[in-house]
């Protein structure tokens, strides 16, 4: 797919974020110039992908499709249960609506906002326990998506499994930087959850990435083939959410996996009444055929090389410039810090979204606020703190943009980051209950 990118005037610019509201999430695609929002549905498909689409078989039930998006399923995560959703956030509530309930306590090593708001919107509480070392984020430490097990084990410990529905581990950690979980890590997850009784969950939307993470940071896997260590990790859970939008290059698409056929069977009866029937899910046909192709080639391991090479390319850059970011590279983003960019500014006047804003108007550059206004307001009482972190999201998108995008990128970084001082907070004018940052309104401070 080739796309046309119209260029704008930094005068348009300032009319159009004005009128999206300061918020990125309420500009017109088409009046951005290099889309860095997300890396959720627009990555760019293969020839053998669209080919297959083309094949896509749309019976209501037991379509040809299904058994293709369910057998690949089943043999790359090695779950019992397949269930195929619209979305990843749709598999998160139907597996928090049959799990979770308002004494619930929720670990993760940190939820990504779909997640957490799943869980609060049933009442439920939603925990982070990233690992200490993802607190230094200039360090290399190779594993910083790790959950702290210290931690996880005393929350086992204070709550059991009466309040514990299920444990999960997002990888890769999105909301931390993009940063991937060790095998060991996962393997130590699965011990505690096995020994108090709880279900482990991997949220497995970045589930390629991690894989070749370990395949190049973890001593022990370096002659592992990326499939394996995918299978090996799956191995240790008892169920997994996900995104089919990230890792398998598709436009839509997502499921959930369980070993418990009973549990499926209640999840299936959810599935009926929210997303569609049990082969199909949220999904036509032809994406069920999407799905199936780019979960294979996802896992092409000169692929992942390049696609984890050139997001090192950016970070490195940004460091040689001593401009901060997180280090060490992840896996499909590069995450701006937008705290020690702009320490003039309050956390609680959303450094993230003022250099969000700054970006697009220096140069039509989308990105994402991943801090306080994301994760700084409790829902049910409108409270108000400032996120652990403040970060500004550049999420790449896979397959489409080169490495002269990425210098227009890093030379508008730098130009904002020279005339740092002079930006300013922000403030909310307008936001919802959940959610906030997809649809809230802006203005400076
Ligand atoms: C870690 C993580 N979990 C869950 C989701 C939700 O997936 P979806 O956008 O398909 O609902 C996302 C999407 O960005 C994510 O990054």
């Amino acid at each position: 797919m080739v796309e046309p990118i119209k260029l704008t005037t930094r005068e348009q610019r300032e009319q159009l974020i004005r009128t999206a509201r300061f918020n990125p999430f309420l500009l017109p695609a088409e009046d951005v110039i290099i889309d860095l929002l997300t890396d959720s549905g627009t990555s760019a498909m293969s020839s053998a992908a669209w080919g297959a689409m083309m094949q896509g078989d749309e019976s209501y039930a037991g379509a040809r499709s299904w058994y293709h998006f369910r057998d690949t399923v089943k043999e790359i995560f090695g779950f019992g249960q397949v269930i195929p959703t619209h979305q990843g956030r749709a598999a998160e509530h139907i597996l928090f609506s049959v799990m979770v309930n308002p004494d619930s306590t929720v670990p993760n090593n940190t939820h990504f906002d779909t997640t957490r708001a799943n869980i609060e919107f049933l009442g439920g509480k939603a925990v982070d326990l990233p690992c200490p070392e993802a607190d230094d984020l200039e360090s290399d430490y190779p594993f910083k998506g790790n959950i702290d097990l210290a931690s996880l084990e005393k929350l086992v410990a204070e709550e059991g499994s009466e309040r514990i529905p299920l444990i999960m581990v997002t990888i890769t950690n999105n909301s931390g930087g993009g940063q991937p979980v060790s095998m060991a890590n996962i393997r130590e997850v699965s011990r505690i959850a096995r020994e108090a009784g709880i279900p482990f969950y991997i949220d497995a939307c970045r589930f390629a990435e991690n894989a070749h993470f370990i395949k190049r940071r973890e001593p022990g896997y370096e002659n592992t083939p990326t499939v394996d260590i995918a299978r090996e990790m799956f191995g240790y859970a008892d169920g997994c959410t996900m995104s089919a939008k990230k890792d398998s290059f598709a436009n839509i698409g997502g499921f959930l996996c369980t070993n418990d056929s009973e549990l499926a069977h209640r999840e299936r009866n959810i599935l009926i009444l929210t997303e569609g029937f049990p082969t199909y899910g949220g999904l036509a046909g032809r994406d069920l055929e999407a799905i199936a192709v780019g979960l294979r080639e996802v896992l092409d391991e000169h692929y992942l090389d390049y696609r984890l090479l050139s997001i090192r390319y950016v970070v490195e850059h940004l460091r040689e410039s001593s401009i901060p970011v997180v280090a060490p590279a992840g896996g499909h983003a590069v995450y701006l810090d937008a705290r020690r960019f702009l320490p003039h500014i309050e956390p609680l006047h959303y450094p993230g979204q003022s250099l969000a804003v700054e970006l697009y108007l220096e140069a039509g550059i989308r990105s994402a606020e991943i801090g306080t206004v994301m994760f700084g307001a409790d829902p049910h009482t409108g409270e108000e703190h400032p996120a652990r972190l403040d970060l500004v999201r550049l999420a790449i998108p896979r397959r489409v943009y080169t490495q002269s995008h990425m210098d227009y990128v890093l030379e508008a970084v730098s130009r904002v980051w020279q005339r740092r001082v002079d930006i300013r907070g922000m403030r909310i004018v307008r936001a919802p209950q959940f959610l906030r940052h997809f649809t809230a309104e802006f203005d400076w401070a």
